[in-house]
């Protein structure tokens, strides 16, 4: 081959190319015409819809376990109480913890001296529940001091403190056989805890406090998409049929704890309810946000209840807890604040001190 042999291959290899891309070009541009044209639809391409992108950026924040299930205090097994020399106190004690309307309540058949709650409506499971607020610490923590009385305490104490202000009522006397039978109990549920300690799951789970304050406005609509098929519109649960107490319990209003009981602050309402509610919830498999648990305590705690004088209570005002609605207070934030939040300044400032 001579010397312009090859760029003449090459030209004609370029126009051959060119060609091919015309026609290439023709046909799409054909095509298009003619299925524009013709009726076919495509598939199209259009954005993902509104629910699609939701679920896509909410699927991270799916409420899971609050808490590695690994170390908690679980309950001894409930049929080796046999063995114990009280072990008929102790089976008592649970029966009244879990049924505690039907001897003690407004029909009591033993005496009427409390509401119609069960102290298992708040202690789940008669108080074994992980996070479910249970008695797993009450043996190795009581007596203690406590510093809304400014008293030591013991599980006696303890125990008619819930009587009078979540069952507003009386409390027992201290050598009944009830309150031998509940404080029998509890020694039991927490025999194998060590003197001092407060096992993991104990309690009440600490729900991480909000930016902003809690919001009762929106909490009203968590209560009734999430909350009123149980406890009714009105909020006064479902009575049993013989009165003997609820099947679901009362949550407001002249039958429901009064506002020196402990679910009276944001606090242990918004970790209750996180960790238990709706009915099922388990801090295992939660069903509502932090944000919906903190809105719908605001919600439940603005509503009416019985009032409690509580001039005795915390006689070193330092001491009331962030979420304690009633002042005077040491420091400057009002009532407001100390009931619905913003909480974390409040928290700040004690830590200041
Ligand atoms: C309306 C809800 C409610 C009812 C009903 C209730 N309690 Fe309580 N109880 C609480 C709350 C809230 C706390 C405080 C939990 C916390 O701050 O961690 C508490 C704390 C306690 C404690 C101390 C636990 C600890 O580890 O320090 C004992 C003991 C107790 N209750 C016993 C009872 C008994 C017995 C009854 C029934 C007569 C009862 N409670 C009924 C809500 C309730
Ligand atoms: C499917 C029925 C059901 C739903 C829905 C439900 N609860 Fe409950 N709730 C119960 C029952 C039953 C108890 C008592 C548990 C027990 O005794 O074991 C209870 C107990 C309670 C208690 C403690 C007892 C009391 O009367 O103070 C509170 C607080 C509470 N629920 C709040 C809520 C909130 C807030 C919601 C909505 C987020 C809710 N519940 C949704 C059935 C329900």
């Amino acid at each position: 081959m001579n010397q312009f042999g090859k760029p003449f291959i090459q030209l004609i290899t370029l126009m051959v190319g060119l060609l091919a891309l015309a026609t290439a070009l023709v046909g799409v541009v054909g095509l298009v015409i003619y299925v524009s044209y013709s009726g076919i639809k495509l598939p199209e391409l259009s954005p993902p819809d509104q629910s699609t992108i939701a679920a896509a950026i909410e699927a991270p924040a799916k409420p899971k376990g609050l808490m590695d299930p690994v170390g908690m205090w679980i309950a001894p097994e409930w049929s080796s109480v046999d063995a114990e020399p009280n072990a008929e106190s102790i089976r008592y004690g649970r029966e009244l913890v879990a049924n505690t309307a039907e001897y003690l309540g407004p029909n009591g058949k033993v005496k009427k001296i409390s509401n119609g709650l069960n102290c298992q409506n708040c202690h789940l499971q008669a108080g074994t529940a992980p996070l479910g607020n249970n008695y797993g610490a009450v043996a190795s923590t009581y007596p203690k001091i406590r510093a809304r009385s400014g008293q030591s305490e013991d599980i006696e104490k303890r125990i008619n403190d819930c009587f009078e202000r979540s069952l507003n009522g009386q409390g027992l006397e201290r050598n009944s056989k009830e309150m031998v039978a509940m404080v029998d109990y509890m020694h039991w549920l927490g025999k194998d805890v060590p003197q001092g300690e407060k096992p993991k799951g104990v309690g009440i789970y600490e729900v991480p406090l909000l930016d902003r304050a809690a919001d009762p406005v929106k909490g009203k609509t968590i209560y009734e998409q999430q909350c009123q098929s149980c406890h009714a519109a009105d909020g006064q649960g479902l009575p049993k049929q013989d009165g003997t107490g609820y099947i679901y319990p009362p949550l407001w209003g002249d039958h429901s704890y009064n506002s020196g009981a402990g679910l009276y602050r944001l606090s242990r309402f918004a970790g209750y309810v996180r960790a238990n509610m709706p009915l099922g919830a388990t801090y295992e498999n939660p069903l509502i946000s932090d944000e919906d648990a903190w809105d719908v305590a605001a919600y439940v705690n603005s509503l009416e209840r019985p009032s409690r004088d509580l001039s005795g209570d915390w006689p070193d005002i330092s001491k009331k807890p962030m979420d304690h609605p009633f002042g005077p207070f040491s420091d400057e934030f009002s009532e407001e604040q100390h009931k619905f939040g913003p909480f974390k300044p409040i928290k700040e400032a004690k830590a200041k001190l």
